[in-house]
């Protein structure tokens, strides 16, 4: 019996109109990094202001200071002692509904299916990595977004590089070529641009090489949850 091509899954009509053999392999379980300038009303004069507060930060937190000296060597964060910005500077406040259309459109694409509840920020704090300074590899347990705003990168600043969630499961698996593309890598690093926003699920495992960067590197992190 005859079967018209158009039905055919594994056919598609190109351009010219003729019938073609579909790839025969899926994409399954893909890895979803969202990248994206942060835009939106107000944003061009809020890297000012939070480059400002994060400097004020460095100076003034003593708990940050003495928390960073043990487990950040060389570089300063609030992650353990201001780690809710948003809640405590409007500054922080505005990056916060800014973030806010870019994280719906984040768990849109992954299919999130919210059922009403909202997934909101918990924590958000500041890093500043002068040259050399790394933040090695990690994950944000307790959360369900988490993300990267950044605020000053000079030329050459260290980007943030992901790891692939399988990789401990790859035996026996072949080197991927020089020329893979980025899905099929075991490590891809986004470059950090400031006014740039970089949002990942927070089981996947990320760091930032030694900066290699001659003045310092600043950014903010956050992390949401879903209540
Ligand atoms: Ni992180």
């Amino acid at each position: 019996m005859f079967v018209a091509p158009a039905r055919s899954p594994a056919l598609y009509r190109n351009r010219a109109g003729r019938y073609r053999a579909r790839m025969p392999t899926h994409s399954l379980f893909p890895t979803l990094v969202y990248s994206e300038r942060l835009g939106g009303a107000g944003s061009r004069d809020l890297d000012a202001r939070l480059l400002d507060e994060a400097l004020h930060l460095r100076d003034e937190d003593r708990a940050g200071q003495g928390w960073s000296r043990l487990n950040y060597p060389g570089g300063y964060t609030s992650y353990n002692s201001l780690c809710r910005m948003q809640q405590i500077s409007p500054t922080f406040a505005r990056l916060e509904r800014l973030l806010a259309p870019h994280v719906r459109r984040f768990a849109r694409a992954l299919d999130f299916d919210l059922r009403g509840r909202p997934l909101a920020m918990t924590d958000c704090w500041v890093n500043i990595m002068p040259r050399g300074v790394v933040h090695s590899l990690h994950l944000h347990p307790l959360a369900t977004i988490s993300g990267t705003y950044y605020v000053r990168t000079p030329k050459g600043s260290a980007g943030l590089k992901f790891e692939d969630p399988r990789l401990d499961r790859f035996m026996a698996a072949p080197p991927r070529r020089a020329a893979a593309r980025a899905r099929s890598r075991g490590w891809v690093t986004l470059p950090a641009e400031a006014g740039r926003l970089v949002l990942f699920e927070s089981w996947l495992r990320h760091e930032v090489p030694p900066n290699p960067s001659r003045s310092e590197r600043v950014s903010v992190s956050f992390n949401y949850s879903w209540f």
